[in-house]
């Protein structure tokens, strides 16, 4: 088995960042392919605790090659800010390589981000406001500069003069905001540029070289799938796919060359941001899942909507991304919870749904109906071997492969990377 997709199955924040910072030690590659920096992806090992944004999580060993695919959206500024914590931290960026087709953030799609928001008013999408949806935007309507544009500095001066142009007038005329310079944007991209050129690669075909050798490679995901644009919580979602499906595209790969797609569940559900989380608690429960686990996001610091798992959600998740495996994250966030609730179906006015609404206003309407299981009092953050966990946790586990048709074999019990139970082998 070579390439492994790991994808967030969720609203995104599963720990990704802890699962892949793992399963990296086998990998000779692991490659980002979609969002930007609005991801925030957390790893807790022996270098320390770092949040990153773009570098994929398999930066912390020397023999694994990092890619930025193609289908991220890249902040230089973030990107550089990056590399020079990692260094400081003396963690090696010379395996870097960022794909000369990823589309660059500018600094008007942070400010349009910002001012789309601030329009929007008690509509507001709770975006990270990091420009995300107004460059991915610009990509699909063909106005976006990409990363290789940096290169030659008279095709990128070509670039931004047309792209500004259509953007001031907007920030201007629209939001009576004032214009951005030409001059200013050009002199801080070039200098950007002239910092990240050695990075810069064509990046599709390292990753072939590797397939074609059979080495192993880990696709790195970020959100998770209820933010998909297509299959997520529309309008309440992010503007790239955050679905295994996506893997193959944002980094020039065939769908048969997928292996295994391992989704990370935590074994509650977080949302940050707006929009419909059937399963929130917004009480006591609540609050004591958010602060034992620490649920404040890893890019902005809002406290994040916490609530029993949503098993309807789910097998949605799991069915849309072909998920083969599943990592369940945070099983120690509910030690010493005498009980333990599962939602199994939706009630939308009389009818019972088990499957999950592509409409809003029904999803807005659906009351959770729970199942409960048994908890356990100890503390099973110590624990590395599936057969010690409580029989309860392991009851709980296995309601949950029922529910979701999926085997989890992978369990965290920590943020950091020892914290871990394997029950299965991702790369023979
Ligand atoms: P990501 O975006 O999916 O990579 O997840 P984040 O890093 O945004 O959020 C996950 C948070 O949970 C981070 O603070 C991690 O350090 C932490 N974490 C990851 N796995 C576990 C776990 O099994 N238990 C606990 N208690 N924390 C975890
Ligand atoms: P990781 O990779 C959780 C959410 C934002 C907002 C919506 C749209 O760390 O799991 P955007 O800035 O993308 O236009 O915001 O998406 N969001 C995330 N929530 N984890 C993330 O990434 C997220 N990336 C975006 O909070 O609701
Ligand atoms: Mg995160």
């Amino acid at each position: 088995m070579a390439v492994v997709t790991i994808v967030g199955g969720q609203w995104g924040d599963e720990g990704k960042g802890k699962i892949i910072d793992l399963l990296a030690k086998k990998a000779k590659i692991v490659a980002r392919f979609s969002g930007g920096d609005n991801a925030g992806h957390t790893v807790v090992n022996p270098h320390g605790e770092f949040r990153l944004h773009l570098i994929p999580s398999g930066i912390f060993y020397p023999e694994v090659t990092c890619i930025i695919g193609n289908g991220v959206v890249i902040n230089p500024a973030v990107l550089l800010q990056e590399i020079k914590d990692l260094s400081n931290h003396g963690v090696d960026t010379n395996r870097l390589f960022v794909s000369d087709r990823a589309h660059l953030i500018m600094p008007y799609h942070t400010l349009l981000d910002a001012l789309e928001e601030e329009r929007r008013s008690k509509g507001a999408l709770g975006t990270t406001r990091r420009g995300i949806g107004p460059a991915f935007a610009d990509k699909v309507a063909r106005s976006g500069i990409r990363v290789g544009d940096l290169l030659d500095k008279e095709t990128f001066r070509n670039r931004l003069s047309a792209a500004l142009e259509l953007k001031n007038i907007i920030l201007t005329e629209v939001y009576q905001a004032s214009p951005l310079s030409l001059e200013e944007i050009y002199n801080q991209y070039c200098h950007y540029g002239e910092q990240i050129a050695s990075f810069i690669q064509e990046t599709s075909s390292m990753i072939h070289e590797a397939v074609a050798k059979g080495e192993p490679v880990l696709l790195e995901g970020a959100q998770g799938a209820l933010l998909d644009p297509d299959f997520g919580t529309y309008p309440y979602v992010t503007s790239s796919s955050p679905l295994a499906a996506a893997g193959c595209v944002g980094v020039g790969l065939g769908p048969k060359e997928i292996d295994r797609v391992v989704g990370v569940f935590k074994a509650y559900n977080t949302r940050v941001g707006a929009g419909p989380m059937p399963t929130e608690l917004k009480d006591e429960t609540g609050n004591l899942i958010r602060e034992k686990a620490h649920e404040y996001g890893a890019t902005t610091g809002r406290p994040r909507r916490c609530g029993w798992f949503d098993a309807v959600a789910g097998r949605f998740s799991v069915q849309i991304n072909g998920i083969t495996d599943i990592a369940l994250t945070h099983l120690d966030i509910y030690d010493g919870f005498s009980q333990i609730k599962i939602c199994t179906a939706y009630k939308f006015n009389d009818e019972v749904i088990t499957s999950f609404p592509s409409n809003l206003d029904i999803l807005e309407k659906c009351q959770p109906i729970y199942e409960e299981v048994e908890g356990w009092e100890e503390s099973i953050s110590g624990i590395r071997n599936f057969d010690k966990l409580p029989a309860e946790a392991r009851n709980y586990m296995s309601r949950l492969e029922e529910l979701l048709s999926c085997p989890i074999n992978l369990v965290s019990v920590g943020p950091d990377r020892r914290q871990i139970i394997s029950v299965k082998e991702f790369f023979s």
